[in-house]
């Protein structure tokens, strides 16, 4: 568990920890952070308040959410049973990026599960988390607190340009650490399957299990549609993004090209791209030989771009192993358009 630091101006929104738990415990919603991203949590054994995360959020309710909890105990209190590869996970990786996909008791809200039988649980790696679970006793439901469709918060700031006046408070922990959220996996099935690539990567996992499947619908050609004026729903920046796949040669190419056709655009890249482009407008996220940065930094770097300075996002593609999947996933779900280099 890392330390952790507020923001350094307070705001009217903040609450400590024991104001956010006694909210929590009257059904309020509360912003709070995570090592991953921040998580908008309400007590998760209670209808009405899981409703108010959909309500704030503006997220369909038939997406499941994450249970988190402060200890292993409180997950056999949501789960018919652990089995044998679950347990060996959390001793593991918990507290941590990772979400386990278990059979469900019914004790978590039907507005949880989705009305699925499965509960979705992670025990996050986050002082003030867990100081925050423990202080409401109560395990909390929690996706990322940001505007459903939008790129997941890793900043208290950013929850307030999202949520500030629609949830009862944000206890404010500074910059979050992984940057991208938490790995889903599935311990329901024989071979436990990677629902959502995070924090822990699929290398961290096979150091424990012997298999690990991949979903399917991961490895599908996960094609966005093709037009940017197309409705894209999840972590999009406030401008179409572009991925590009290709060398350095090919994006700069690209670059030009679409400049030269009128377009203001912002490049997202590597800062070692980035050193070769001598363009305006360039947000470099971390170095390709460090991958945790480029997850560090993702989020913040696609919520940077305002729509009144930038046409068009074009974005550097990044390798697709360790937490290097993550980000791709996410990459991949924020654009509109693939360019690849034929
Ligand atoms: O890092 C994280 O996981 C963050 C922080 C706040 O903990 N939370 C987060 O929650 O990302 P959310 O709601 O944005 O993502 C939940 C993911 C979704 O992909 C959802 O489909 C999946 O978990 N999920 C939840 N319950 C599930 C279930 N019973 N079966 C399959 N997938 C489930
Ligand atoms: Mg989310």
């Amino acid at each position: 568990t890392k330390l952790w630091k507020p923001s350094a101006q307070p705001k009217e929104s903040d609450v400590s920890i024991q104001e956010a738990a006694n909210l929590l415990r009257e059904q309020q919603v509360v912003a709070f952070p995570t090592e991953t991203v921040y998580g908008l949590g309400a007590d998760a054994t209670n209808e009405s308040a899981v409703k108010r995360i959909f309500e704030a959020k503006g997220r369909p309710s038939d997406n499941p959410l994450i249970v988190h909890v402060a200890s292993i105990r409180e997950v056999e209190d949501l789960v018919t049973h652990i089995p044998q590869v679950a347990r060996k996970l959390m001793e593991r990786f918990w507290p941590g990026p990772l979400t386990l996909i278990l059979e469900s008791n019914g004790t978590a809200s039907k507005n949880v599960t989705a009305g699925l039988k499965t509960v979705a649980i992670r025990m996050p790696d986050h002082a003030l988390a867990l100081a925050l679970l423990k202080a409401a006793e109560l395990p909390l439901a929690a996706p990322s607190a940001n505007r459903s469709g939008r790129p997941s918060p890793t900043k208290a700031e950013h929850v307030r340009q999202d949520l500030e006046g629609r949830i009862a408070g944000i206890l404010d922990g500074g910059p979050t650490g992984v940057g991208v959220e938490s790995t889903v996996l599935d311990c329901t099935s024989e071979i436990p399957a990677i629902l959502r690539p995070g924090g822990i990567t699929k290398e961290d996992l096979e150091e424990v299990l012997p298999e690990v499947k991949i979903d399917p619908a991961l490895t599908g050609k996960d094609t966005p549609p093709v037009s940017p004026g197309m409705k894209y729903t999840h972590y999009a920046p406030e401008s179409p993004l572009w991925l590009i796949k290709g060398e350095d040669e090919f994006f700069r190419n690209q670059l030009h090209e679409l400049q030269e056709e009128g377009y203001r655009i912002g490049v997202i890249a590597s800062n070692e791209l980035a050193e070769k482009l001598h363009h305006d407008f360039v947000l470099p996220c971390g170095s390709r030989e460090n991958l945790t940065e480029v997850a560090n930094r993702l989020y913040e770097v696609l919520r940077e771009y305002k729509k009144s300075d930038i046409d068009l996002i074009l974005c550097e593609s990044f390798p697709n192993y360790g937490v290097g999947a993550a980000v791709m996933n996410r990459l991949t779900k924020a654009s509109v358009k693939i360019i690849e280099q034929p």
